[in-house]
């Protein structure tokens, strides 16, 4: 029988893969706690479900940045699909695409942007890490816009690498073949082979930009006419500054746990950032959404849309494109299902009393 959930896949994807990528792909930060916490943070939240609401006809539709999806929920950036699946990245892309859905394509691809951008059926939003070498940063900024990507989104919690035990023990390497495609052209493709520990942590230690401050996001939009989301706010503050600064939008994320080990559970913090930004900006929101009636609750808090991460990743590694436009088709299935047995007939109805 086929999966019936996002647990399953998970299941399935842990069989199939080394337990060295299973566990780049799982892991979090030191002890794992926000990692667990952004999960479990849904579960203490209860939903005050409305009734005897017409909801016979129902649609999970919406518009994010200007994309009309056919649900709120979009693919986060995650790095080396290959890993996954021999299909990698153009998989996912032709998955979210089937899906109706948009896809954030990360820099740490294993299929370069203009590959991806060939294959691509929907939209496409390219995640961004600054390197040293300004002018590598700038190459990727403007091979994402010549290829089609509609939106940058700037990662800002990952200047330095937050400590992934388990990638720690397992010496993590890519296996021989795969690299950091999209680097090719500026030589910086392949992690240090004399790495210690985390093969992944040395390359950011050696080539990512430690300086990276506000002001380069003001660099980062003059390079650009796409629009700019920062992710990786938890402060209403710097939600603020994303809005002050030139942000199209900010995801609320803590990397699925994988930086700053003890940062809140991004669903907590999501009210008080949806507050600060009054409008402002578009607020989206990633880490530990598993169920449909975790994406209601973002949405009653305020968020315009959901990403997932790791889900994606179970679907590839379980069963390839097919695998992931599943695990999109169970989302989808499951937000229809708790804006039904909410009161909710259309996305614009999930709102605030949903959760007081
Ligand atoms: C990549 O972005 C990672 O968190 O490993």
């Amino acid at each position: 029988m086929d999966p019936i959930n996002l647990y399953e896949y998970e299941a399935i994807a842990q069989a199939k893969l080394t337990p060295m990528a299973y566990d780049y792909y799982a892991s979090g930060a030191h002890d794992e706690i926000t990692l667990r916490e952004n999960h479990a943070a849904y579960d203490r939240i209860p939903l005050r479900y409305r009734v005897l609401r017409d909801i016979s006809r129902r649609t999970t539709a919406t518009t994010v940045l200007g994309h009309q999806l056919s649900m709120p929920v979009i693919v986060a950036p995650t790095a080396f699909h290959k890993l996954a699946h021999p299909d990698g990245e153009v998989a996912t892309v032709r998955a979210a695409g089937q899906a109706g859905t948009l896809m954030i394509l990360s820099t740490l691809s294993t299929t370069s942007i203009e590959d991806v951008m060939a294959a691509a059926t929907g939209p496409v939003w390219f995640q961004l890490y600054v390197y040293k070498d300004r002018g590598a940063t700038k190459a990727l900024v403007e091979r994402a816009q010549a290829a089609g990507c509609s939106a940058l989104v700037l990662t800002v919690d990952a200047q330095i690498w937050g400590r992934r035990e388990r990638d720690v023990r397992n010496r993590f390497q890519l296996p021989a073949g795969l690299s950091v495609k999209n680097l090719t052209p500026s030589g910086k493709e392949e992690f240090p082979q004399d790495a210690r520990g985390s093969g992944l942590a040395a390359y950011v230690a050696s080539l990512f930009d430690q300086t990276l401050a506000w002001k380069d996001v003001a660099w980062l939009c003059s390079l650009t006419e796409l629009p700019v989301l920062l992710k990786g706010v938890v402060h209403p503050d710097d939600a603020r500054q994303a809005a002050d600064y030139g942000a199209a939008g900010v995801i609320v994320s803590n990397h699925g746990g994988r930086q700053l080990d003890t940062a809140p559970a991004t669903i907590d913090v999501l009210p008080e950032i949806v507050e600060a930004v009054d409008g402002r900006v578009a607020v989206l929101i990633d880490g530990g959404i598993r169920r449909g009636t975790d994406v209601v609750k973002a949405l009653a808090y305020g968020a315009k849309a959901v990403a997932v991460g790791r889900p994606v990743l179970w679907g590839l590694a379980a069963d390839g494109q097919r695998g992931v436009e599943r695990v999109l088709d169970l989302l989808r299935f499951e937000v229809d299902l708790a804006m039904g047995l909410c009161g909710c007939a259309t996305v614009g109805e999930i709102t605030r009393d949903l959760m007081d």
